[in-house]
């Protein structure tokens, strides 16, 4: 399949894309969370419960995966889960980052490993089926935070990702988080991510990226969290679609939001005011938080509860699903 296929077939119309590759450590905080061991078991179970879920397929295009879940089974069928997902035609995608770290003494800015080893890597995903991969890098927010050193940095290191998943094969999502942790101002959110982002693309421009073959997972435009004067709906929906028509290549079919901490409630809202606008790109969803949540303390770990996890997790799918649309 292309590139520019896989790309619009991760966007299609009514569908987005479910986050599931939290590494163990956040795994743990997750199941910490519901008072449940996260081990190598109950990891499998809680992806078997979500990947299970009826008819996901209707509103979930495609499901990032972290390595241990990529090798894992899927619990009835025995097939490991890039196949198990296609069976559904669900995509197979994979987190090829390998997490991040500080680029400096102080410790106050950080940056994405896994660049080393990256062609191997990524080649043996395509060869066990995966159709794309995501690799995120982090910004932080504060008076002097980020420094254009560190956005230079990650920028390029963005765009060599993606050359190398685009010469696999993999459409590379390219995720360039700026956090919303702090209490700074909506207006510096919007500055802080348009300059971000531009120079992501212009880092990607730089290496022939194919726009077509590729989706830009980014954060909204919201106000600190800590931040005194919380913005409204609207406020977030307009600065966002200012944000990215500012910086954003048309040619680039889809942007699949992260959800970064926002309420399952909120992030739906926000990606459905977007909608109610014609955009020049799909945009969708890419959430993890935001559609597991419920799911997860539906479930708490028991398997009499598999139903009710599944319940509360297509709910979170339905809504993004018609938020896509802009239709809720
Ligand atoms: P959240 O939606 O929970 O922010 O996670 C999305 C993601 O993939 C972060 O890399």
């Amino acid at each position: 399949m292309s590139l520019e296929k896989i790309a619009n077939q991760m966007v299609e119309s009514g569908k987005g894309i479910l986050a599931a590759d939290e590494s163990n450590p956040t795994c743990k905080k997750k199941f910490d969370s519901i008072n449940l061991e996260s081990n190598a078991l109950s990891r499998n179970q809680y992806r078997d419960m979500l990947f299970n879920a009826p008819e996901l397929e209707n509103y979930i295009s495609g499901i990032i995966l972290f390595d241990e879940t990529f090798r894992q089974k899927d619990l009835s069928s025995n097939q490991l889960y890039p196949d198990f997902l296609s069976s559904k035609n669900i995509l197979p995608g994979i987190k090829v980052d390998l997490g991040l770290t500080y680029m400096d003494s102080a410790k106050l800015e950080q940056q994405t490993r896994g660049l080393e080893d990256l062609y191997d890597r990524t080649s043996f995903y395509f060869s066990k089926g995966a159709k794309f991969s995501k690799w995120r890098s982090v910004f932080h927010i504060t008076n002097d935070l980020p420094s254009d050193q560190c956005i230079k940095k990650n920028s390029e290191d963005l765009a060599e990702y993606a050359l190398i998943c685009q010469s696999i094969g993999l459409v590379p999502i390219v995720e360039p988080e700026v956090l919303m942790d702090g209490n700074h101002s909506i207006q510096k959110s919007y500055e802080v991510t348009s300059k971000v982002l531009n120079l992501v693309f212009e880092s990607l421009s730089s290496k022939s990226i194919n726009f077509e073959g590729m989706i830009l997972k980014p954060n909204m435009v919201l106000s600190g969290y800590q931040c005194s004067s919380q913005s409204s709906i609207e406020q977030v929906a307009e600065l966002t679609l200012q944000c990215l028509k500012n910086n954003v290549p048309s040619s680039v079919p889809g942007i699949a939001f992260l959800s970064g901490g926002q309420s399952e409630d909120l992030a739906t809202r926000h990606l459905n005011l977007m909608n109610l606008s014609t955009n020049p790109w799909k945009l969708t969803f890419s959430y993890g938080r935001a559609l597991q949540t419920s799911a997860l303390n539906a479930w708490k770990g028991e398997s009499r509860n598999i139903i009710l996890g599944q319940k509360a997790f297509l709910n979170r799918a339905k809504a993004n699903s018609l938020a896509s649309q802009g239709l809720l």
